[in-house]
């Protein structure tokens, strides 16, 4: 699949098979998502993977709208240092994307989550506290046999999204 493909075509799916997904895979995504840029080259972004069944169950305590988390077979928890300045969640952004359009690419599901709670989250991985963790992005094989769940729908127009050289100017 080319970029542009891959990046137009991702859906947020939280229906996933049982099928694991093979380490192989994982590592080139892990690679999309850790090659992104970010503020003056900081590089301040860590993931923790989970596969472990029981520390996936334990994270759907961390997030209000994660309760679905543990049926994904990997769980990527997005990191970023809190001292690594104003613009560390559009970096943290940058990798989750390219995480998961790396993965639609390679026919694989994925679905942002918020962490609401990263106390708890800390708890469970023994994150320290000068370490933010605010989202977490699920992985697995896509359930088709499943309705999509949680709110999916159309994106705003190109002419109500974009302006040209001035607020409120049509492109
Ligand atoms: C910053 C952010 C936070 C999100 N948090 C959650 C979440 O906590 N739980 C969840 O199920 N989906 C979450 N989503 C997924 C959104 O619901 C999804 O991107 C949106 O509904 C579009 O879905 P679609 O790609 O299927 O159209 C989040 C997405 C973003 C970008």
């Amino acid at each position: 699949m080319d970029a542009l493909t891959a990046i137009m075509t991702k859906r947020d799916t939280r229906s996933y098979t049982d099928q694991a997904v093979p380490d192989e895979l994982v590592d080139r995504v892990l690679d999309a998502a850790r090659l992104a840029g970010s503020a003056k080259n900081v590089q301040p972004v860590r993931v923790v993977i989970v596969g472990d069944p029981e520390t996936k169950e334990a994270l759907k305590a961390g997030g209000d709208y994660a309760a679905w988390i543990d049926k994904a077979p990997v769980i990527v928890v997005f990191t970023v240092t809190a001292d690594a300045g104003p613009r560390r969640m559009f970096d943290i952004g940058r990798h989750a994307q390219n995480l998961m359009v790396a993965a639609n690419a390679l026919g694989l599901a994925s679905c942002p989550v918020t962490l609401h709670h990263e106390d708890v989250v800390r708890s469970i991985l023994g994150i320290p506290v000068e370490v933010e963790v605010p989202m977490l992005v699920s992985l697995g094989w896509p359930d088709s046999t499943e309705p999509p769940a949680g709110i999916a729908g159309p994106r705003v127009a190109l002419g109500a999204y974009a302006m040209r050289g001035r607020w409120g100017v049509a492109p």
